[in-house]
């Protein structure tokens, strides 16, 4: 039985378990992958400031993001296709959040459908909108979302059009997978992930067979993004949707102080200062280098929070040592959920707040609120002396 001290041992385990087409669709950038490494490598960069001799009992990672209680400052971000990566992920996911105490974010581009995952848990969950073409069927999909009594509407800014994935294509990636030869002969190694495969009737875009009319391929994620996802997208209609939901909005996908203006002056609850995890413009800055900017433009009229990049404890504190008043993650979860469902993204979630508090202590501060900009070293130059 291997020991899990860190979320690279959940990858590990992902790696050997999830079809090679699903693993590589997790772990990989758009194009030459910079921004996807440098998400990762810029966090390094940062250091923490060792205190001493400061009293360290009573600790807590809990906080509160848009208002609600959270076990720790981060939330589980919207993943396409987790039913892939496991039989019936994101129930499983939201099953791990619900029971650590952080909230939960379905992605439109999932295999269980909102209302699976509605019948499946008790906490509210927050659905991840993707606009499409089609009015009728987004205005379904925010329907259903509140009929499912969803706690947030997490609008996602930065794909309207799909950064390319070399691995993907090459892969062939859809879901279910096409049963071609390499296939077979990958799913042959892969007898656990088949075998719970088999036993659920999830298989497909639930959110979207049965939803969408008159479409043609919805085995394919890439044909299905080019030919139905809304490209005329634009802060008029970002405001028309805010409005047709009413309620939590959190704006996803920012990276930019002209933008975080803009959906702050919107009145969204939160922005997420991310870039889709280096999946989308490949060249962009990584989210941790681009936060100090944000938050000093918006960090007073909205909630900034961060994603991309975060696969420890001590990552979650630079973010908020920088601003953040909390995070998402990404493929730390998916790495558990792939290695071994539930019980892998409970474990995720359990590294990640161990790191945290351990090195909350070793700095000295008893919760995250006391977590500021004089706990870090900085390199001068780590903003960069960029010219527009
Ligand atoms: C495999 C995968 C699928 C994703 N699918 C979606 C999605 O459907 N909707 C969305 O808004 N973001 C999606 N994202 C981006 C994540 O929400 C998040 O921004 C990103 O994973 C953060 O980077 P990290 O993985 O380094 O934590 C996806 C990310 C990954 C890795």
């Amino acid at each position: 039985m291997t020991v899990i001290t860190c979320i690279d041992d959940l990858k590990r385990i992902h790696k050997r378990r999830a079809p090679k087409m699903f693993y590589d669709y997790c772990e990989s950038g758009s194009w030459t992958e910079q921004t996807f490494r440098e998400n990762t490598s810029d966090f390094d960069k940062i250091r923490l400031r060792q205190r001493v001799a400061v009293d360290m009992s009573g600790r807590s990672t809990e906080s509160t993001m848009i208002g609600r209680k959270v076990a720790l400052p981060t939330a589980l971000a919207p993943v396409g296709i987790c039913g892939m990566q496991h039989a019936d992920g994101e129930i499983l996911a939201a099953r791990a959040a619900e029971k650590f105490g952080v909230p939960f974010t379905l992605s439109t581009m999932s295999i269980c459908s909102i209302e699976d995952v509605a019948e499946a848990t008790s906490a509210p969950f927050w659905f991840q909108l993707y606009t499409q073409k089609d009015t009728d069927f987004t205005d379904n999909l925010v329907r259903r979302a509140r009929e499912a009594k969803c706690e947030a509407l997490v609008i996602t800014l930065d794909l309207q059009i799909l950064g390319q994935r070399h691995k993907d294509l090459k892969n062939g990636l859809t879901a279910p997978p096409k049963l071609s030869v390499p296939v077979l002969l990958d799913l042959a190694t892969k007898w656990r992930w088949g075998l719970q495969m088999l036993q659920t009737p999830r298989r497909e875009f639930r959110n979207i067979v049965g939803h969408a009319k008159g479409v043609g391929n919805t085995r394919s994620l890439h044909a299905w993004t080019s030919q139905n996802f809304d490209q005329t997208l634009d802060w008029d209609k970002v405001k028309r949707l805010m409005d047709q939901w009413g309620g939590k909005v959190i704006l996803k996908g920012i990276l930019d102080g002209d933008d975080a203006e803009e959906a702050a002056k919107l009145g969204a609850d939160a922005i997420v200062v991310s870039n889709h995890g280096g999946r989308q413009l490949d060249g962009a800055l990584s989210s941790i280098r681009m936060l100090p900017e944000i938050v000093e433009r918006v960090g007073s009229k909205t909630e900034v929070w961060l994603d991309s990049g975060i696969r420890s404890g001590q990552d979650i504190l630079k973010a908020l040592a920088l601003g953040a008043k909390g995070t998402m993650i990404g493929r730390a979860y998916v790495y558990g959920l792939g290695a071994m469902g539930q019980e892998g993204v409970e474990k995720a979630l359990e590294v990640l707040q161990r790191e945290m508090d351990i090195s909350m202590a070793l700095c000295g501060k008893q919760n995250p609120s006391q977590f500021g900009r004089d706990m870090l070293l900085v390199p001068e130059d780590f903003g960069g002396r960029w010219q527009a």
